[in-house]
């Protein structure tokens, strides 16, 4: 597998192209959906992630933004992982992602964030994120009571409180 890590402020419009491809076999809009969606919710300094296989074609994707997050009282950055998708599902290209991901956040001493529905639980958590109890939680800015909040790398700090305001990713 090859991982190529694009900013967003460097992503040509042929990358922008190959990732709508991607996304738009996952998620049911259209490329230029798509396309807005991006250039509308990524920032300059959010990455791009494209997983190819020997042939260098794109099997997996997500994103990487930068998100800030109150813990505890105290404002921290965290990396937002968003838009994890693989163009098959269940051959384990997600978990290779994921993996491949998480050893990223470990050496870059980055805190992993993200959101997801029930039935995608146990994927995240066979590879290490770990769930934030509801009671923990303030979204001041959307309805959490469907999504679920983990996190990966928060190392020993225990959660006592986490305050996230910026938009669902
Ligand atoms: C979620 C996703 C990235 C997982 O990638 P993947 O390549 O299918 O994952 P793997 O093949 O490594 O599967 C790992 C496990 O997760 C399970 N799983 C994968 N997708 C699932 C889903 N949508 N719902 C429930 N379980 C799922 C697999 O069944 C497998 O479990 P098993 O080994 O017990 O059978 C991929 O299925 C996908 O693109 N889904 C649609 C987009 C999406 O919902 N993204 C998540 C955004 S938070």
């Amino acid at each position: 597998m090859y991982f190529q890590f694009i900013r967003h402020k460097d992503l040509t419009l042929d990358q922008l192209d190959e990732i709508c491809k991607i996304k738009k076999q996952v998620w049911n809009y259209s490329i230029v959906q798509h396309k807005d969606w991006i250039k509308s919710n990524l920032k300059e300094n959010d990455i791009h992630v494209l997983m190819k296989d020997q042939s260098y074609r794109n099997i997996a994707y997500l994103n990487l933004v930068d998100c800030k997050i109150i813990l505890n009282n105290k404002e921290r950055n965290v990396r937002g992982l968003g838009n994890v998708c693989t163009i098959q599902s269940g051959k384990g290209n997600g978990t290779v992602l994921m993996n491949f991901i998480n050893r990223y956040l470990i050496e870059n001493e980055d805190m992993g964030f993200l959101f997801c529905k029930k039935s995608l639980l146990n994927f995240y958590t066979r590879i290490g994120w770990k769930i934030v109890e509801q009671k923990y939680l303030l979204f001041p800015l959307f309805n959490s009571d469907q999504i679920f909040t983990l996190t990966f790398n928060f190392k020993n700090e225990k959660i006592n409180f986490l305050e996230y305001s910026g938009k669902l990713f």
